[in-house]
C-alpha cells in the first residue's frame, strides 16, 4: 500500500500563491484595529485552549497539534465514550451520529455565536471596536450564520441554481473543464515530472465551475483562490495572528472586489447567478441589503471551491492508499458516485461545526442551557460504528456510505451538496481514468486548518 506522507503544516496557506501577498482591493482595517480584534478574540481563545490542553483536554490538544489533526480517529473514538456529549475545551461536544443529527435538526438549537465563549469584558471591548464593515463567510448576514426567518429569506434566493436538475445540466461542461485541465496536466508530467495535483487540478475544477455559474471572469480564478485560501482559516477557533491577519485582509479584499463587481452588474446585468441576485435584491421587495447581497455572493462563491478542492484531493489520497479499491473502480465504474460518498464519509472535508441552544433544552435527558454551545464533530459521526460497520475501513461499495453527515443536516444542510458530489465524481473519475498509473511523488503537505480538512500540496506523477 503506498502511503502519502503528511509532514507538519507549512506556514504558507495558498493553493495558488503559497508565499504571495493577498491581492487587495477593498478597505482593509488598520493594523492596530486588527491586532486589537485578534487579541480580544482568537488571541484570548488560544490562551484558553492552551491552558485546557495543559489541563488534559484531548480536544484542546487536537485543536493545537497538527499530528493529531492529521489522524484524529483514535481521539474521536474516545470522544464517543461520552454520551450524548463529551467535555470539550469550550463545553459540550458530540461525536455520535444520532446526537449530531438531532442537534443539527433541532429547533432548540441555532447558529453558534462564537463570541459567547469569550469572557464578558472581552465581548464588551470587541463591541467598542465597532462592527466589521466587510462581509465574512461565517458571520451574519451570511446564511451560514443566521437563524430563521432571515436564513430562509437568503437561502430561497439562490436555491434554484443548485437543485439536482440544475446541477445535472452542468455535468457536460464540468467534464469539459476537467478534460482540458487533464490535457494540461499530461503536458506538465512530460515537462516537469512531479506536479502539484491541488494547485493544477483539484482547486481549478471547482473554482472554474462556480466562477462560470456566477459569471465571474476566468482571469479572476487565481485571485479568488488566494482570497478563499486566506479566508478558509477564519472558520477555525483561536487562529494564530498571522493567519488571522491574512484571513481578514482576504475577506476585506474579497468584499471590496464583490461590491465593485455587483455595481457593474447592476448597470449592465447578464444572465449569470450574481446578475439575478442583484436584480432580485433590487426588484422583488425581498429587502436584501447591500451587505446581505455581498455576504450571500461571497458565501456561495467561496463555499463553491474551498471545500470541493478537499473532496478531490482527499479522494485522490484515499485511492492512492487503497489500490484494491482503485482497481475495483476501474473494473466497476458504476461505483464512482458511491465512492465519492465514501470519501466524504471517511475523510470529511468539513470536520466539525457548532450550534448554540436558543433556549433551555435537553438532549437524551442531559440539560443544555440556553446560550450554551454544542460542537458537532461531523468527521467523527461519520466513523460511528453504530451506523457504519467497521467504520475505519475505506470501502467504495459500502451500501450506506450516503448516510454520512459530511454536508451537515437540518436547515443549513449544504446548499451545494449535489454540485459537490457531481464535481467530485467527474473530477476523480476523469483523473484516474486518464492516468491509470497516477502515483504520489512525495512531499504532500496538509492544509493548516482544523475545520476544513484537505491537502495544501499533493505532488503526483502521471
Ligand atoms: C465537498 C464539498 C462540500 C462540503 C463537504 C460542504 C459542507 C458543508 C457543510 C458541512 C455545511 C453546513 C455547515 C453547518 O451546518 O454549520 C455547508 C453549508 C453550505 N454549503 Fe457546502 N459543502 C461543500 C460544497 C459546497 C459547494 C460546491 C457549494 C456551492 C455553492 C456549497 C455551498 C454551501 C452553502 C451556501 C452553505 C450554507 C447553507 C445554509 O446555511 O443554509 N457547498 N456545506
Amino acid at each position: 500500500m503506498s502511503k502519502v506522507t503528511a509532514p507538519a503544516p507549512a506556514s504558507s496557506p495558498a493553493h495558488v500563491a503559497p508565499d504571495g501577498p493577498v491581492p487587495t482591493v477593498g478597505a482593509a482595517p488598520s493594523a492596530p484595529v486588527l491586532a486589537a480584534r485578534w487579541a480580544l478574540s482568537h488571541g484570548l481563545l488560544r490562551t484558553v485552549v492552551a491552558s485546557r490542553a495543559r489541563g488534559g483536554s484531548d480536544d484542546a490538544r487536537l485543536l493545537r497539534d497538527p499530528a493529531w489533526q492529521a489522524e484524529p480517529w483514535a481521539h474521536y473514538r474516545l470522544l464517543r465514550e461520552g454520551r450524548p456529549f463529551a467535555r470539550g475545551p469550550m463545553g459540550k461536544i458530540t461525536a455520535h451520529h444520532d446526537v449530531v443529527t438531532r442537534v443539527l435538526r433541532s429547533d432548540d438549537f441555532g447558529v453558534a455565536d462564537r463570541a459567547r465563549v469569550l469572557p464578558a469584558p472581552a465581548r464588551a471591548a470587541v463591541r467598542v471596536l465597532g462592527p466589521r464593515r466587510y462581509a465574512g463567510v461565517d458571520s451574519p448576514p451570511s446564511m451560514l450564520a443566521v437563524d430563521p426567518p432571515d436564513h430562509a429569506r437568503f437561502r430561497r434566493l439562490v436555491t434554484r441554481a443548485f437543485t439536482a436538475k440544475a446541477v445535472a445540466a452542468l455535468r457536460t461542461r464540468t467534464e469539459e473543464i476537467a478534460a482540458g485541465l487533464l490535457d494540461e496536466l499530461a503536458g506538465s508530467f512530460e515537462r516537469e515530472g512531479a506536479v502539484d495535483l491541488v494547485r493544477r487540478y483539484a482547486a481549478l475544477v471547482p473554482v472554474t465551475v462556480i466562477a462560470e455559474m456566477l459569471g465571474v471572469p476566468p482571469e479572476m480564478r487565481p485571485t479568488l483562490l488566494a482570497w478563499g485560501d486566506g479566508a478558509a482559516a477564519s472558520l477555525d477557533m483561536g487562529m494564530p495572528w498571522a493567519s488571522y491577519a491574512r484571513a481578514e485582509r482576504s475577506l476585506a479584499a474579497f468584499d471590496g472586489w464583490l461590491r465593485e463587481h455587483l455595481r457593474g452588474l447592476r448597470e449592465a446585468p447578464r444572465t449569470d447567478l450574481l446578475s439575478t441576485l442583484v436584480q432580485v435584491a433590487d426588484d422583488d421587495g425581498s429587502g436584501l441589503t447591500e451587505q446581505e447581497l455581498v455576504a450571500t455572493s461571497m458565501l456561495i462563491l467561496a463555499a463553491g471551491f474551498e471545500t470541493t478542492v478537499n473532496l478531490i484531493s482527499n479522494g485522490a489520497v484515499r485511492l492512492f492508499e487503497h489500490p484494491d479499491q482503485r482497481a475495483r473502480l476501474a473494473a466497476e465504474p458504476g461505483l464512482w458516485p458511491n465512492a465519492v460518498d465514501e470519501v466524504l464519509r471517511h475523510d470529511s472535508p468539513v470536520q466539525r461545526t457548532a450550534r448554540m441552544a436558543r433556549r433551555d433544552t435537553e438532549v437524551d435527558g442531559v440539560p443544555v442551557a440556553g446560550g450554551e454551545i454544542v460542537v458537532t464533530v461531523l468527521g467523527a459521526a461519520n466513523r460511528d460504528p453504530a451506523v457504519f460497520a467497521d467504520p475505519d475501513r475505506f470501502d467504495v461499495a459500502r451500501t450506506n456510505a450516503k448516510d454520512h453527515v459530511a454536508f451537515s443536516s437540518g436547515i443549513h444542510y449544504c446548499l451545494g451538496a449535489a454540485l459537490a458530489r457531481m464535481e467530485g465524481e467527474v473530477a476523480l473519475r476523469a483523473l484516474f481514468t486518464r492516468f491509470p498509473d497516477l502515483a504520489p511523488a512525495g512531499g504532500a503537505v496538509r492544509r493548516p486548518t482544523v475545520i476544513l480538512r484537505g491537502w495544501e500540496t499533493l505532488p503526483v506523477r502521471g
